[in-house]
């Protein structure tokens, strides 16, 4: 097994701004691919605040972090990164997208090339069947966030894919430093199947009343020892993001239970979607 030199990561959100990071301070270069260039300019920001922190608090050196950051190239084209021998999708949660970026990585990567997708719910057979006899490189490769701290990688393998392809995700996860972690193709894997209902009851939760968010976070800290609550981690994750994997389990579990709460939706119809937009169930303008 050749070793990863280079990975291209698609999406420069959340997600993909902290692949793309992480990569980098393991020694691998980086091409950080984004269609909005508004998202490239925020993650390359947030990658050098990033740096910078870590040198201020004596995690790593001047010279380490420098080294990192020149490993990352932004762009706004996928073809940038065609000598890329690695790829992890992680664009928004939306199949449809994902298929069509899919098709894309096909025609511009290598034959050999992994063809990873970070996404947090969607079948990962289903991805792969978009690329039809290719359906062995396809893996799920999810990352948690933040990726740079957060140690888990699971590893879903969808109907077609490979021993090989999981092997060379394996090491490639331990290499970042990750603990990769099997689970099987359903709906949400195992993360967000157990994870998102109960944030999402958090949010009927506050919608009837049953306490505010800010109480509901602190018995939920205070009672299960959680170091976050659900809300927060809800804006941490993006309100979107959480909205469209209830959709997802909704869709392919078939069951009410599923539905994404309204609140949650109204909010993210209002654009009140977390961290990233400055306000979602809490505010953080100030
Ligand atoms: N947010 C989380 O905590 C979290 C955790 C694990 C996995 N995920 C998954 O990771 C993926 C990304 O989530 P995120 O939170 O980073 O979302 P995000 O909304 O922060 O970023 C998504 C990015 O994809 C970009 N994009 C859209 N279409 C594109 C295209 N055709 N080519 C390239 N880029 C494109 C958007 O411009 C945006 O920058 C999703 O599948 C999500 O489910 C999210």
């Amino acid at each position: 097994m050749a070793e990863v030199r280079s990975i291209a990561v698609i999406g420069a959100g959340t997600m993909g701004s902290g692949i793309a990071m992480n990569a980098a301070t393991s020694g691998i270069d980086a091409f950080q691919i984004d269609v909005s260039t508004e998202q490239l300019d925020r993650a390359r920001a947030y990658h050098r605040k990033t740096f910078d922190r870590g040198v201020e608090k004596g995690r790593m050196t001047r010279e380490d972090a420098d080294a990192a950051a020149a490993r990352i190239v932004y762009d706004a084209e996928m073809s940038a990164a065609k000598d890329a021998d690695w790829v992890v999708e992680a664009a928004s949660e939306d199949i449809v997208l994902k298929k069509k970026i899919f098709l894309q990585m096909l025609e511009v990567f290598g034959d050999d090339v992994v063809l990873a997708t970070n996404t947090s719910s969607i079948s990962i057979t289903d991805i792969a069947a978009e690329v039809e006899d290719q359906a062995y490189r396809v893996i799920g490769m999810h990352f948690f966030n933040p990726v740079p701290v957060m140690k888990l990688v699971e590893v879903i393998r969808g109907l077609a894919t490979s021993d090989e392809t999981v092997q060379r995700t394996i090491a490639l996860a331990e290499r970042m430093g990750k603990t990769p972690v099997p689970a099987n193709d359903r709906a949400g894997f195992v993360s967000n199947r157990v994870l998102m209902p109960m944030i999402n009851e958090a949010f009927y939760a506050w919608m009837e009343g049953v306490s505010e968010p800010e109480h509901i976070d602190e018995i939920m800290k205070l009672g299960c020892n959680f170091p976050m609550g659900p809300l927060r981690l809800a804006d941490f994750i993006g309100l979107d993001v959480c909205r469209d994997i209830m959709m997802v389990l909704f869709r392919e579990l078939g069951r009410e239970k599923y539905f994404p709460c309204p609140l949650l939706r109204q909010l993210v119809a209002a654009g009140h979607l977390g961290n990233k937009t400055g306000r979602g169930v809490f505010d953080y303008s100030k």
